[in-house]
């Protein structure tokens, strides 16, 4: 019966409706006030160097993310499986990022230093020929295309818009940075005082990629980097509950 005066009463409805959404909207944008806190500080998380940056670009355009995650969840099962579960700041830089939703594959988050380069090469070239079983699609076109890096600086000031801290130093040296990951002779000196000195991450591996023969880095170059380095950045021996034996994170409840 009270309901049918508030709905006869269009200000009275108005009033009420505004309240009802107001409560709804403090809920879901306070917390945001504290997001800053809300994701930990872990040492080792650094930005991602610009042949990275242009790696996960790839793997976003071939929609890698249908077939795998990127997200290892605190259940002993997956920890078991992949290591240590996923920490918050580990996709912290990732915009946007690359969790996914489904699994044809497994998962990637620390799939870094799995395997060598080679093998990626390979398996990307043809899943089938190192993986038999494997339902993996072909990217055969991934070793000969070279990579288009021309406009490398933009992309690093579009990904600081949306909060990754890149410095002017390293947008102004981003070509630079993204040519001497990819060739083991090139002085590294700055992309390693940028990167993995200034985040206290692991040194910078410098690559000798094949390329594509025309001595251009390609784009498989630059998505084996992306793939190598995942999952690398934090040093869990150094992780409150690691267990140093099994390699994994002590969890308190299954
Ligand atoms: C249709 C689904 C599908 C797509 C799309 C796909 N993959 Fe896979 N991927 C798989 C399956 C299934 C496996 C497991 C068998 C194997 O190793 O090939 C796998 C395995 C892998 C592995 C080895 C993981 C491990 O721990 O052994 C890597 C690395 C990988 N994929 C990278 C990629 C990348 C990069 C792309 C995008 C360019 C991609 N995949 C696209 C299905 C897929």
């Amino acid at each position: 019966m009270n309901h049918a005066i508030i709905e006869k009463n269009i200000p009275l409805l108005a009033i009420l409706t505004t309240i009802v959404i107001s409560i709804g909207a403090i809920v879901e944008i306070f917390p945001l006030f504290w997001i800053e806190k809300t994701v930990e500080k872990v040492e080792g998380i650094r930005p991602y160097t610009p042949l990275e940056l242009r790696g996960r670009d790839i793997y976003i355009r071939e929609g890698c993310y249908n077939c795998h995650s990127q997200m290892i969840r605190p259940f002993r099962d997956e920890v078991e499986r992949y290591g240590h579960y996923s920490l918050a700041a580990e996709s912290q830089y990732d915009h946007p990022f690359q969790w996914g939703s489904k699994r044809t594959g497994p998962d990637l988050a620390r799939v870094g230093g799995k395997y060598s380069n080679k093998w990626h090469r390979e398996h990307m070239r043809n899943p089938q020929k190192v993986v038999p079983e494997s339902v993996m699609p072909q990217y055969p076109w991934l070793e000969s295309t070279p990579l288009a890096y021309g406009n490398i600086k933009k992309r690093l000031e579009v990904m600081k818009i949306v909060g990754v801290p890149y410095t002017k130093e390293m947008i102004d040296n981003a070509k630079t940075d993204l040519m001497a990951q990819a060739n083991p002779d090139a002085d590294a000196d700055g992309l390693q005082a940028r990167y993995s000195e200034q985040f206290k991450s692991p040194e910078i591996r410098q690559e000798d990629f094949a390329g594509d023969g025309a001595g251009s880095i390609t784009e498989l170059d630059a998505l084996v980097a992306y793939l190598q380095m995942l999952g690398t950045l934090v040093d869990f021996s150094k992780v409150e509950g690691f267990d140093a034996e099994t390699g994994v994170a002590k969890i308190e409840q299954y």
